[in-house]
């Protein structure tokens, strides 16, 4: 079964070179979606060097972003029916909220937010520290407010189910 076209967004964070494929993208090919990924440039290196970025490609057939196109060529991605943004470090909630759209990730996640009907769903990752900075809560209330889905300690196999409430 084919479930639409689920954008797949992951930023620099620990240990998402180890869980964002086998507990996130992995089930979500399984789910039958077809998966448009985009990385934040911060966590690019971070999965070449676990050896994750040809496994993780080789989940989808459209190529891997995480740098914008060039004026002369079309729209790599149609628009998707859903995105996962998982995980979400303090730096790109805190820009995702403000609309900044500095990297291809940020672009993707701030015009997915305007599409009618497409379901964002963001998954912070960021310790009590980060979550102390004054803005921190203003941001997520922000989100939440545009509709996003902001979800803490949440496995990331369930993120999946939450596409489907
Ligand atoms: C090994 C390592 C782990 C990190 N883990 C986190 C994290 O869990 N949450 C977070 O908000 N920032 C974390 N950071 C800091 C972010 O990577 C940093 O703020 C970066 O600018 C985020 O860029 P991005 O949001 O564009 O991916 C970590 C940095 C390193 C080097």
């Amino acid at each position: 079964m084919t479930r639409g076209l689920l954008g797949l967004v992951a930023s620099g964070c620990g240990g998402v070179e180890i869980w964002f494929r086998k507990d996130l993208a992995e089930p979500a090919a399984q789910r039958g979606w077809r998966l448009a990924i985009t990385l934040t440039p911060t966590v690019v290196p971070w999965f070449e060097e676990a050896g994750e970025l040809d496994k993780l490609q080789a989940l989808t057939d459209l190529d891997i972003r995480w740098t914008p196109r060039l004026p002369s060529q079309p729209k790599p991605y149609p628009t998707p029916d859903a995105v996962i943004f998982a995980p979400a470090s303090a730096n790109s909630v805190a820009k995702l909220a403000l609309g900044i759209g500095d990297n291809q990730a940020l672009t993707a996640l701030n015009e997915a937010i305007g599409v009618e009907g497409c379901k964002v769903v963001v998954m912070p990752q960021a310790n009590a520290d980060k979550r102390r900075h004054p803005m921190w809560e203003t941001h997520v209330a922000t989100l939440t407010g545009a509709g996003v889905v902001v979800v803490t300690d949440e496995a990331p196999g369930r993120l999946l189910d939450l596409l489907d409430t």
